[in-house]
């Protein structure tokens, strides 16, 4: 093997997980290659996922509160227009900034990039097949392939009608009718943008809740506030198939018996994802995937074969770009010797509607269901100064704590900048705070994060701005 064709550490696949274990590595003086496919780095989140959503999602914002908001703060914004072309253009180049971001933090950390499909060929080996065709050889590899869409075997993507998200985030005009399936990250992120344009969008979602992975007082008033931005759902619902009729499309369903068609010109398709390993050679190196087709590894990130390790979305554990960025940078520091580690427990999750949804911790749900003792604190933004001046006072915090020892579990939170809000409780978690350390911390007035402290001085009563 040529020594430019040898390293220390390959990676392959160059998303959130799999560039940031590359930096690492290099950081650690590791020599490092990272293999990509794809035309440009970064993986779903940057070219797909993430961040073109996030840049629709804003554009969206602006134009709605432009149209809903605006003249109740003095401002007249007659013969409002928008533009879905340039919509487009304003999401492309934010994805080609950040893809070339990524481009130009290789280069700068000295990680070799390969322009391909890499494929296992026995331990320490790695044929990369593309645009350049290499064999390369490393001591260390890691796995940070990604994920792909669902596809329902009754509802089959046609690329035209029915789509996933990559669809979704390119329509070149706006679906007179949207049907969306799955009440999830994707399905309420998306079906708001298409929504705020115009589109009559339908969600269908099988458990009898939307956003179903929060607790049921932040679902509910999920529910409420979307159904006044006019979005309809329908909970509780199987989805049948699609059915065309005189030149129209339906969405076929049943709630119970009753069975249900929603007409549409697109249906999205946003019922979850699953572990990308395709072509890999995963089974030349014998690793075997598991039922549900990730890569089982252990608290090294080892796969079952020496050398070979798995970060990301192909493993376990919930499909989030910010869980697989510390996995690769805790996978990398384990193989130079350090004690990288992720707390599993203080993993935020965020659905970036507008109100946005945010969580970290177990859900009062959960904790039930694990039989753990809990007290909970509410409070509602409409009590919140900020809030009220800012047109923020829909949503709540929500905060969970064990009843006996006071340990923050989790917080909830449903209203304006949860994302950035669940931040102060991501770090009260992560160093082990109780409720009344968050409730006794100093927060900036006049802010929305004070909600969040009066959640946590209202576990005990203490809440200073109730009634
Ligand atoms: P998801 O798991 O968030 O939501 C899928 C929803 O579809 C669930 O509520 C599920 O009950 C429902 N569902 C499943 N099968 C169904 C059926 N046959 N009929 C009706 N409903 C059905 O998955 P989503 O939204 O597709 O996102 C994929 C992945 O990407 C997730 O792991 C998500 O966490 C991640 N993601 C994260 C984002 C974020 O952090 N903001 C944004 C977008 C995606």
């Amino acid at each position: 093997m040529s020594p430019e064709n040898t390293f220390d550490l390959i990676v392959i696949g160059s998303g959130p997980g799999g560039y940031v274990a590359a930096i690492r590595g290099a950081q650690l003086g590791l020599k490092t290659a990272l293999i990509e496919k794809s035309k440009t780095l970064g993986g779903t989140c940057l070219n797909v996922g993430c961040i073109p959503s996030k840049a629709l999602l804003h554009s969206t914002e602006m134009y709605h509160f432009a149209g809903h908001g605006a003249a109740e703060n003095g401002i007249d914004l007659t013969n409002l227009s928008f533009s879905v072309e340039k919509m487009m253009a304003k999401k492309d180049k934010t994805v080609s900034q950040l893809c070339g971001g990524v481009q130009a933090l290789m280069k700068a950390n000295k990680v070799k990039v390969f322009a391909g499909s890499g494929q296992l060929e026995g331990e320490g080996k790695v044929r990369v097949s593309g645009e350049q065709d290499e064999l390369l050889e490393a001591k260390h590899i890691i796995i940070a392939t990604g994920s792909s869409v669902i596809e329902l075997p009754f509802l089959k993507f046609d690329g035209e009608t029915v789509v996933g998200s990559t669809e979704a985030i390119a329509f070149d005009k706006v679906p007179e009718k949207l049907a969306v399936v799955g009440a999830g990250a994707i399905g309420l992120e998306l079906g708001s943008v298409w929504a705020r344009l115009g589109s009559k969008v339908t969600v269908v979602e099988f458990l009898p809740a939307v956003a179903p992975n929060y607790d049921k007082d932040v679902s509910k008033m999920a529910e409420r506030l979307f159904k006044k931005q006019g979005l309809e759902f329908y909970l509780g619902t199987k989805v049948t198939g699609v059915k065309k009729e005189k030149g129209k499309t339906f969405l076929t369903a049943e709630k119970g018996e009753d069975p249900i068609e929603i007409e549409a010109d697109k249906i999205l398709v946003a019922v979850g994802r699953k572990p990308f390993t395709e072509g890999l050679g995963l089974d030349k190196v014998g690793i075997t995937p598991n039922q549900k087709g990730q890569i089982e590894v252990d608290a090294h990130f080892k796969t079952a074969v020496p050398g070979i390790y798995a970060i990301g979305d192909v493993i376990p554990g919930p499909m989030l770009a910010h869980k697989a960025e510390e996995e690769g940078v805790a996978c990398v520091e384990r193989i130079v010797g350090q004690a990288g580690h992720v707390n599993y427990d203080a993993i935020p999750n965020v659905i970036y509607t507008e109100p946005e949804i945010a969580g970290v911790g177990i859900t009062e749900t959960i904790a039930k269901d694990k039989g753990i003792a809990v007290k909970t604190g509410k409070f509602n933004f409409i009590a919140n100064g900020r809030a009220i001046a800012s047109d923020a006072t829909d949503g709540f915090v929500k905060v969970i704590a064990d009843k006996e020892t006071d340990k923050l579990l989790g917080v909830q939170i449903i209203g304006k900048n949860a994302s950035e809000l669940i931040a102060a409780a991501v770090t009260h978690i992560e160093y082990g705070g109780s409720a009344e350390d968050l409730g006794r911390t100093v927060h900036a007035h006049p802010t929305l994060s004070e909600a969040m402290k009066e959640a946590a001085l209202a576990v005990d009563k203490n809440a200073i701005h109730s009634v």
